[in-house]
């Protein structure tokens, strides 16, 4: 999809439909509306006048237009309060246009959103949320269908904005469609069945961001992993016929001084339980078992293109998790990298076993911080739901970074405690840990256990079970697996 700023004005340009915003504001109509309102006799205005819940947020009145306009339709949309007006409000109702562009099969949208960024009070991040909304409401899952594909949005323009040159407002737009492409990858890799989005497949694709984006990719196979002592990864590859692949994708900024800042993610491509079999109904889900390793690479492809001056290492240990002949049992010790021994009480706490052998992996790496992503507890959805990610850190001035990031990006997190007493719960008879505690504080002794890994370094666990995957479309969120937390981890990385 082509998306350009284009100082001509609105009216010249010859579109599907033309976008305006109304505030909830009778007297202060936008220049733009006025000037529409004159070719259209006055229609505009006073049905807006007379009908106040065409101004109220996310309402989209699609007015019929003749000959009087270089397009088709017109969408006049509602944002509300003018004076609670926000970047994040924005971005929602960007993607809820484009969703209803696609849905009239609209193929060229042109916007006129002056008064719309300044409303904001924060220009810059406005017109990047635009670039956002446009690239991730258009987003849907559709490979799969052999009928009925959507029809794309093929152009989009926005016009002139008096303040800003048009070159550094291309530039912005470019930004968001960076983030919002990183984030639709990430949902494009856990939205794939996992017949087709084998460990192999993540390593493929991993191999392909790194050559478009100028990274190295090392991919360690089984071999090598064994030679690196990877025990507590490798257990859970037991019993898959599918090879396991450890991804790491490297950027290095020539001038960047800082020790790398190491992302982890999770990538179970399925999580079956293991011997510790799950109940069926519902397992499907456990496709978006590797939402963490989506969201690395999808950061790192970011990362790539937006080309900070820091150093990033990411890394994704992929595997199944499947039950087998040579699967790990109940009660099996395994030697993670580090040399701590393990028991498995539970095959299916697997993502904290894999991550083990990642996070002490990054430590080897002298990492100067560790982030890692994984959809680890289904506790974390009957804690949070699938509002806000639970986050665990060691480290106040790193966590305070996150928050930052996250509020940036409106994907929200909420901070949990990391307290010793947690840590007793999972002390094992037989071995060091153990990888499940009681029923008590679930992803919190998760948390725990993978502490044991990173040492000293400062570190933040994401546990994203809970916002996974999303039921319902809405503003810039797609029904089916969601995009976070791919944008607050690129702002994290571009303003650390
Ligand atoms: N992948 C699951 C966690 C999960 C559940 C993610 C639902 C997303 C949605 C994880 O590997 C798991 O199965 N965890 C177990 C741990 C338990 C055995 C201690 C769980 O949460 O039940
Ligand atoms: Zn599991
Ligand atoms: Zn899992």
């Amino acid at each position: 999809m082509e998306l350009h700023y284009k100082k001509n004005n609105l009216l010249q340009e010859q579109a599907d439909v033309y976008v305006v915003t109304v505030f909830k504001d009778k007297i202060n109509y936008q220049k733009i509306l006025k000037e529409i309102d004159k070719k259209l006799n006055k229609k505009i205005i006073s049905f807006l006048s007379s009908n106040q819940t065409a101004q109220g947020l996310g309402e989209i009145t699609s007015f019929p237009v003749g000959t009087e306009l270089k397009a088709k339709h017109l969408f006049i949309l509602g944002l509300g309060d003018k004076k609670s007006f926000t970047v994040d409000k924005l971005r929602s109702q960007i993607a809820n246009v484009c969703r209803k562009a696609n849905a009239l099969k609209l193929e060229s949208i042109a916007f006129s959103l002056e008064e719309t960024f300044d409303a904001t009070g924060k220009k810059n991040d406005a017109i990047q949320a635009f670039s956002e909304g446009l690239f991730l409401g258009q987003y849907s899952f559709n490979k799969h269908k052999t009928e009925n594909k959507k029809v794309d949005i093929k152009s989009i323009s926005l016009h002139k904005l008096q303040k800003g040159n048009a070159q550094s407002i291309e530039k912005i737009l470019e930004r968001g469609r960076i983030f919002a492409d990183a984030t639709n990858l990430r949902k494009d890799l856990a939205n794939e069945p996992a017949n087709f989005m084998t460990p192999t497949k993540m390593s493929e694709v991993a191999l392909k961001i790194a050559e478009e984006n100028n990274l190295d990719c090392q991919i360690i196979n089984k071999s090598a992993a064994e030679e690196l002592g990877m025990g507590s990864y490798l257990s859970v590859a037991a019993g898959s016929n599918q090879e396991p692949k450890f991804i790491i994708l490297k950027y290095t900024h020539k001038n960047a001084t800082n020790k790398p800042i190491a992302l982890v993610g999770k990538g179970i491509t399925f999580d079956t339980g293991g011997i510790s079999l799950k109940p069926s109904a519902g397992m499907e889900e456990m496709k978006g078992d590797m939402s963490g390793a989506a969201t690395v690479l999808g950061v790192m492809q970011a990362i790539g293109a937006i080309k900070p001056k820091v150093n990033v290492i990411g890394i994704a240990p992929c595997t199944e998790n499947m039950p087998g002949g040579k699967a790990t049992k109940p009660g099996d010790v395994v030697y993670a990298m580090n040399g701590k021994s393990i028991e498995v009480l539970n095959t299916d706490a697997e993502g904290r076993l894999v991550l083990a052998d990642a996070l002490a992996f990054a430590v080897q790496e002298k990492c100067s911080a560790i982030i890692d992503i994984a959809t680890l507890t289904g506790a974390m959805m009957i804690s949070l739901g699938s509002v806000r990610t639970g986050v665990f850190a060691n480290n106040d001035k790193l966590y305070e970074k996150l928050e930052k990031a996250s509020k940036k990006a409106n994907e929200p997190i909420w901070r949990l405690p990391l307290d010793e007493a947690y840590g007793k719960m999972i002390i094992s008879n037989v071995a060091d840990i153990q990888n499940i505690g009681g029923r008590e504080a679930g992803s919190i002794t998760a948390a725990k256990f993978l502490e044991h890994f990173v040492k000293k370094t400062p570190w933040i666990h994401m546990d994203i079970a809970g916002v996974m995957s999303v039921k319902q479309s809405k503003g810039e969120l797609s029904k089916g697996m969601s995009g976070n937390p791919v944008r607050t981890l690129i702002n994290l990385v571009c303003d650390y």
